[in-house]
């Protein structure tokens, strides 16, 4: 499974990406508002501090043809960006054309398996599906992520399902359990998942012992 980072922060994607197992990033307009800095600018730095990795940039406009003239625009930055597109009926209309183009989008704003057939259907290489929001109104936002997953393989889709609004460790475990294809969340959730206290102890215990020893690597 990918593991994204879902920032705006460039400082936070230096940080995850320093780890070595950080396959793209997502962002979003509010993420992207609230790193203070440009668009352009943030989305280029983030794909020179990832490289090869996915980069997701998303359009603003709500209608087909400003959608595919920011679309366009987007994807002329970096090969490595992705287009995202909220599932709206003009989102799904962009989708196919940019699909037809060859270029690579993800389809933000799924909340459930009919949100995700269409945007499977209209080529989407990444279907965000949230899952935190969902939990927020008292539901199980796994609960699409698994059907979603089924549906990809079972009709041979070539859409990737993409966990998003991921809001604690167990989000990701339960990714992994449906099979889901990639779990972006913030660098806050990322660093929970190093953390085990057994780890945390037994690292301490393997110290203890090895100083009171007075054992050394070097010379
Ligand atoms: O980027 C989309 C998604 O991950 C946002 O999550 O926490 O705002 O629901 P959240």
């Amino acid at each position: 499974m990918k593991l994204f980072v879902d920032t705006g922060d460039t400082e936070e994607v230096r940080r995850a990406s320093d780890w070595g197992v950080l396959d793209g990033v997502t962002t979003n307009p509010s993420l992207i508002a609230k790193s203070g800095k440009g668009f352009r600018e943030t989305v280029l730095q983030i794909c020179e501090l990832v490289p090869g990795g996915d980069i997701s940039a998303e359009v603003v406009a709500t209608d087909y043809d400003t959608m595919l003239k920011e679309a366009i625009e987007i994807a002329s930055w970096h090969p490595q960006i992705v287009v995202k597109v909220p599932l709206i009926e003009p989102g799904v209309q962009l989708v196919r054309t940019l699909s037809d183009r060859g270029i690579r989008t993800n389809v933000t704003l799924v909340f459930s398996v009919s949100q995700a057939l269409l945007a499977a259907k209209a080529g989407a290489t990444y279907i965000s599906n949230f899952v935190g929001r969902v939990d927020d109104i008292s539901d199980d936002g796994m609960d699409a992520v698994a059907a979603t997953v089924d549906m990809v393989h079972q009709y041979g889709f070539d859409s990737q399902v993409l966990v998003a609004s991921v809001r604690h460790p167990l989000h990701v475990v339960q990714s992994v359990a449906c099979g889901a294809h990639v779990a972006t969340m913030p660098l806050k959730i990322m660093e929970m998942l190093f953390k085990h206290p057994l780890t945390d102890i037994g690292l301490q215990r393997f110290l203890d012992d090895w100083n009171k020893a007075g054992l050394k690597i070097f010379g």
